[in-house]
């Protein structure tokens, strides 16, 4: 700030060197006298440079001096530019790594309702570009606003120790440029909220044609995904014209102030040399500060666009920094390191905002220890949504999650995430390597623990398989890999966490019979010794079940083992007979015999 503000000053010592110069050649004064017609106030300045200088020199008949000092002069400044520049850099480069690094501990740490509701354009552009823009604004805008501001000040002082006439008049002309700024500053607020959304959509474009570039190949969408990009960008185009023909007026009217300005000036002055009232050389530098004058106020204008933008950045930064979590965890809570007795769902009740229908309502339901619960019903009915509050992904709105005697909120996240884990239909995989994305769940599991998850996952004949083993790349978002090695990875993650409580959300629906039957031995060795909570459409994989659960519209209809339903003869009957009313063909196996041949060397 200091190194800022004194290239700045130092921009008005320009003008006046070249007034102590032309005072010195053409008055034939000396250097006391130039400073002694010099206003009071500017004393102190002036004897700390006689000081400096040797006992009576001639500051002309050393005819060095004055290069010698030219070059000195922009040398110092130049040093100070430096240090400036860096010290800027230094500052933003620390400040946006701090910013962007407690960001994306905020971000992680938001609830999974928050990212149904946001955009991945929305997040790259709130959590990178906002802070990048806002960031930029407070620390180059900081920088470039002080040099300009104290050159401003210092070449204005200048103009009054010269003449405080003239330069009254001056200042009080080239002030006016201000009142069209503080005009466009309100417009700016309304154009960069706009502008703002319009880039978050394109970014979303962008995040579509990359992810869903199979389904735009698939369904041809060439075509409508160009359009909606065009309309997007053209409303982007359109913004930054409107913004050019407000903008674009402010330098004209800044030149014709200062064209008024300096014609004031020019009137004025040549009456005051006339008078003997002024130097020549005061009048040459007065003119000259003028002109150096303009360029800092001229950016200052330029700025406060950037700045405007900045602050707008800054205000959304702060927004998304003060945002808490809607799901909150306890720091501290009952200690549960497996689960004694069960899981009870009490009247359960859950919709995913205000606004939509409740899809769970009033659901009772006790899951044993040890045991397995299927949950089976048509697609809607509310499976997904129970096992994420099983998983407090979300949380309840009415009634509550007892593990043991303990409430769900009470446990802490340590608590809950070592008591339960589960498998998806779409799993995950992040960049890097098998082995990482495997490890994840376990980072501590010794290479023996490891190599039994992958057995428990059937997957060590496909690892063998590959010339990397478990070093292969899977990909961004795995799609080096098939469906069925996608979530026997995450099987063999499952495995190595080796949670009290699991939780297979559809986890072999993907599959086609073959390697669905080795993925469902998989699945059946990770069920034995826990409570499992799994959800499947194809009701072969869970006639085995200790309960089979039936939803219906948020609602639980129908629980019992596989015979007591299909003796009831009600829902459960009719989707059994439903999948299975085609005759079997004759000679299919059972699934693990089926597995076992194929496995088999
Ligand atoms: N993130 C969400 N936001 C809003 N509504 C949701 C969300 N996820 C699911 N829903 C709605 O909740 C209802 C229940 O969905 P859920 O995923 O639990 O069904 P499901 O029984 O698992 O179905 P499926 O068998 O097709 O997987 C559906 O009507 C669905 O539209
Ligand atoms: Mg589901």
């Amino acid at each position: 700030m200091t190194a800022a503000s004194l290239v700045g000053i130092f921009d008005a010592l320009m003008p006046l060197g070249i007034k102590i110069y032309l005072d010195l050649v053409l008055e034939h004064k000396s250097l006391l006298q130039v400073f002694d017609g010099f206003p009071l106030w500017t004393k102190p300045f002036t004897s700390m440079v006689v000081s400096f200088l040797p006992a009576g020199i001639d500051i002309l008949k050393t005819s060095w001096m004055i290069p010698v000092g030219i070059i000195v002069f922009m040398l110092t400044q130049g040093a100070f530019n430096y240090i400036a520049t860096y010290l800027t850099v230094l500052v933003n480069v620390s400040l946006t790594t701090q910013v962007k690094r407690d960001l994306y501990a905020k971000l992680l740490g938001f609830e999974p309702a928050y990212f149904d509701r946001s955009n991945t354009g929305e997040i790259l552009a709130r959590f990178g570009g906002d802070v990048d823009m806002a960031i930029n604004g407070v620390t180059d805008m900081l920088k470039s606003s002080l040099v300009r501001t104290f050159s401003v000040i210092g070449l204005s002082l200048t103009l009054l120790s010269i003449s405080w006439k003239l330069a009254t008049i001056a200042l009080v002309v080239l002030s006016t440029i201000f009142i069209p700024l503080a005009f466009m500053r309100k417009y700016l607020k309304k154009v960069s909220q706009t502008t703002l959304e319009n880039m978050s959509l394109l970014s979303s474009h962008y995040t579509e044609a990359l992810q869903g570039n199979r389904v735009i190949a698939v369904f041809h969408l060439f075509n409508a995904k160009l359009a909606a990009f065009e309309s997007s960008i053209k409303g982007l185009r359109h913004i930054a014209l409107r913004l050019a023909t407000v903008q674009g007026a402010i330098t004209p009217i800044m030149h014709s102030i200062s064209g008024l300005g300096i014609s004031l000036v020019l009137w004025f002055g040549t009456g005051l040399m006339q008078s003997g009232e002024m130097t020549t050389g005061g009048f040459a530098s007065f003119l000259t500060s003028l002109i150096l004058l303009y360029t800092p106020i001229k950016s200052l204008g330029n700025m406060s666009t950037q700045l405007q933008l900045s602050y707008l950045a800054l205000l959304r930064v702060y927004e998304l920094m003060d945002r808490v979590p809607a799901l909150q965890f306890p720091t501290t809570g009952a200690d549960l390191s497996t689960i004694e007795q069960g899981i009870t769902v009490k009247n359960l009740s859950f919709q995913y905002r205000a606004d939509l229908p409740m899809v769970l309502k009033h659901v009772d339901l006790f899951i044993p220890t040890g045991k397995t619960v299927a949950l089976v019903g048509s697609s809607g009915s509310g499976k997904t949504t129970l096992a994420h509050l099983l998983l407090r992904l979300y949380d309840a709105v009415e009634g509550e999650i007892l593990f043991d005697s303990h409430p769900i909120q009470t446990l802490t996240k340590e608590t809950l995430a070592s008591l339960s884990c589960a498998v998806f239909q779409d799993n995950f995989m992040f960049v890097g390597s098998i082995r990482e994305n495997i490890l994840l769940s376990n980072p501590q599991a010794t290479e023996t623990e490891l190599w039994q998850a992958i057995d428990a996952a059937y997957l060590r004949d496909f690892v063998n398989s590959l010339p990397q083993g478990l070093e292969t790349p899977v990909g961004e978002r795995g799609v080096l890999l098939s469906g069925g090695q996608k979530q026997r990875i995450a099987i063999a993650r499952a495995f190595l966490k080796n949670t009290p409580l699991v939780v297979l959300d559809e986890a072999t629906s993907a599959l086609d019979n073959q390697s669905e039957a080795v993925v469902q031995q998989a699945i059946d060795s990770l069920m034995r010794n826990r409570t499992v909570v799994v959800i499947a459409h194809r009701l072969s994989t869970v006639m085995n079940a200790d309960t089979i659960v039936v939803m219906a519209h948020g609602s639980i209809v129908e629980q019992g083992t596989h015979a007591q339903l299909l003796a009831d003869g009600g829902a459960y009957a009719n989707l059994y007979n439903a999948q299975f009313k085609e005759p079997l063909p004759v000679a299919v196996p059972s699934p693990t015999a089926f597995a076992t041949e194929l496995l088999a060397p």
